[in-house]
C-alpha cells in the first residue's frame, strides 16, 4: 500500500523525466511538430458569430496558410490559401470581404466559396485536357462546436476530442454568447511550456496570490482535492471557491445574471476547464466563458489570444465593462507569461538537458506523452 497516494488519485507514484531541453527551442523539433500534431489535430479558428457573412479570414495552421470563408448566405468553408492555377496566395490580409467567389488576384481564376470548385479561369481558355472539376481549391475540414469554429488540415479527420468529452458545455448557452473582450499577446516561450504551466499548480501559491485566494486549494500546490496526499474517494468534497465567491472576477461576484441552465454542481464548482490540445482551453463560469488560445509562431514564440464571452443581457447591463471582468484572468495570464519566459530562458543553459516531474505534475506527464506519441506516428 502506498503511504499517501490512493490508487484512484491522479498523483504520480514516481518522478518521470521531462521532455529534453531541445524540445523547446530546436528548429527541427518545431518543424516536426508542425508537420505532425499541428497538421492533424483540430485547431481553434474563432467564434462563428465573429465571422460576418461575406467575409474571408486568413489563418495559419502549422506550416499551412488557410482561408476561412463565410458566404453572404452564412455558410462556412475553409481551404488552403493557394490558387490551383500556378500557386498564387489567394488571401494576403487577415480579413477581407468576399461575395460568392474566391477570386485569385493574379489571373482571375475564381472558385465557389461554398465548396471550392473552379468556376472561371479569367481570360485563359483551357483545352479539353484540363478538367476544371479536378482543379478546385484544396479543402480544409471545418466544424462548429459550441459556437467555435475549428479547422483540421486532414481531409478526413477524427472527431474533436476535448478532455471532458463533447457535451461538457451543454448547459451553457454557448452558441448565443457574444465576444465582449479580446486580448492578444505574444509570449517569448515555446507553446508546450504554456501547456505545461497550465497543467500544474505547484506554482500557484507564489505566482498567483489572487487566484489562490479565490480558489483555496490552489494554495496547496494542487488543482483538485483528489491530488492531495492522503486523499481517499470517501473524502467530502469541499467547495472549490472561497466562501462568498461565485466566479473568477476581481470581486468574486458574478458580472451578470447566472446562466439559467446550469446544474447545482456546476454552479457550486464555479469553473469548468475544457482542454483542447494542442490549440486552446475554455473556462466556463456561472456568468461568462473565456477561451485561451495558443498559436506557435516559432520554437520560442507563441501568440496567446484570449476572448471573453457573455450573454447579450449581461453586455446590455447599464455601465457594464467587459474589460473590468477580463482584468482578473488577464492578471493571472500575465503572471503565467512571466514564468513561461523565465522557463524558456533557462532551458537554453548548457547545464540543463532535461528535468524531472513531480507527483503533482501528472497532467504534464500526460501532455508530454501525447506530444511524443503524435510526433512518432508521423510517417
Ligand atoms: S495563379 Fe491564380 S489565377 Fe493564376
Ligand atoms: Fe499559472
Amino acid at each position: 500500500m502506498g503511504h499517501d497516494r490512493h490508487p484512484l488519485s491522479p498523483r504520480l507514484d514516481h518522478c518521470p523525466e521531462t521532455l529534453p531541453a531541445q524540445a523547446y527551442f530546436d528548429q527541427d523539433w518545431f518543424r516536426r511538430e508542425q508537420l505532425t500534431l499541428w497538421a492533424r489535430n483540430w485547431v481553434w479558428a474563432g467564434r462563428l458569430n465573429d465571422l460576418a457573412p461575406g467575409t474571408m479570414q486568413r489563418r495559419q495552421i502549422g506550416v499551412a496558410s488557410v482561408i476561412l470563408c463565410r458566404t453572404p448566405e452564412g455558410e462556412v468553408s475553409a481551404f488552403h490559401n493557394v490558387c490551383r492555377h500556378r500557386g498564387a496566395e489567394l488571401c494576403s490580409v487577415d480579413q477581407q470581404s468576399m461575395g460568392k467567389l474566391v477570386t485569385c488576384k493574379y489571373h482571375a481564376f475564381a472558385y465557389a466559396a461554398t465548396d471550392g470548385r473552379l468556376v472561371a479561369t479569367g481570360q485563359a481558355q483551357p483545352t479539353a485536357d484540363f478538367d476544371k472539376r479536378a482543379h478546385g481549391l484544396t479543402k480544409v475540414s471545418i466544424m462548429v462546436w459550441n459556437g467555435f469554429v475549428v479547422l483540421n488540415l486532414l481531409p478526413d479527420p477524427g472527431p474533436l476530442r476535448p478532455d471532458t468529452g463533447l457535451g461538457a458545455l451543454d448547459n451553457w448557452p454557448m452558441d448565443s454568447l457574444v465576444t465582449g473582450h479580446r486580448a492578444v499577446n505574444e509570449v517569448a516561450g515555446n507553446w508546450k511550456i504554456l501547456w505545461e504551466n497550465y497543467n500544474e499548480c505547484l506554482h500557484c501559491a507564489t505566482i498567483h496570490p489572487e487566484l489562490s485566494d479565490l480558489v483555496p486549494i490552489y494554495k496547496q500546490g494542487v488543482m483538485a482535492q483528489n491530488e492531495e496526499p492522503g486523499w481517499t474517494p470517501e473524502a467530502d468534497l469541499r467547495p472549490a471557491m472561497k466562501p462568498g465567491a461565485a466566479s473568477w472576477t476581481l470581486s468574486g461576484k458574478p458580472c451578470g445574471p447566472e446562466f439559467p441552465g446550469l446544474t447545482q454542481a456546476e454552479r457550486a464548482a464555479g469553473y469548468l476547464f475544457v482542454t483542447l490540445y494542442p490549440t486552446a482551453f475554455i473556462v466556463a463560469h456561472v456568468d461568462y466563458v473565456r477561451a485561451v488560445v495558443f498559436e506557435p509562431l516559432g520554437p520560442e514564440r507563441t501568440r496567446v489570444t484570449v476572448e471573453w464571452y457573455f450573454a447579450q443581457e449581461t453586455l446590455d447591463q447599464p455601465g457594464f465593462d467587459a474589460a473590468e471582468v477580463a482584468a482578473f484572468a488577464k492578471l493571472v495570464l500575465a503572471q503565467d507569461a512571466e514564468v513561461v519566459e523565465l522557463n524558456q530562458r533557462g532551458l537554453r543553459s548548457p547545464a540543463y538537458t532535461r528535468g524531472r516531474l513531480m507527483p503533482e505534475e501528472y497532467a504534464i506527464r500526460d501532455f508530454d506523452a501525447w506530444v511524443l506519441q503524435e510526433m512518432e506516428d508521423y510517417k
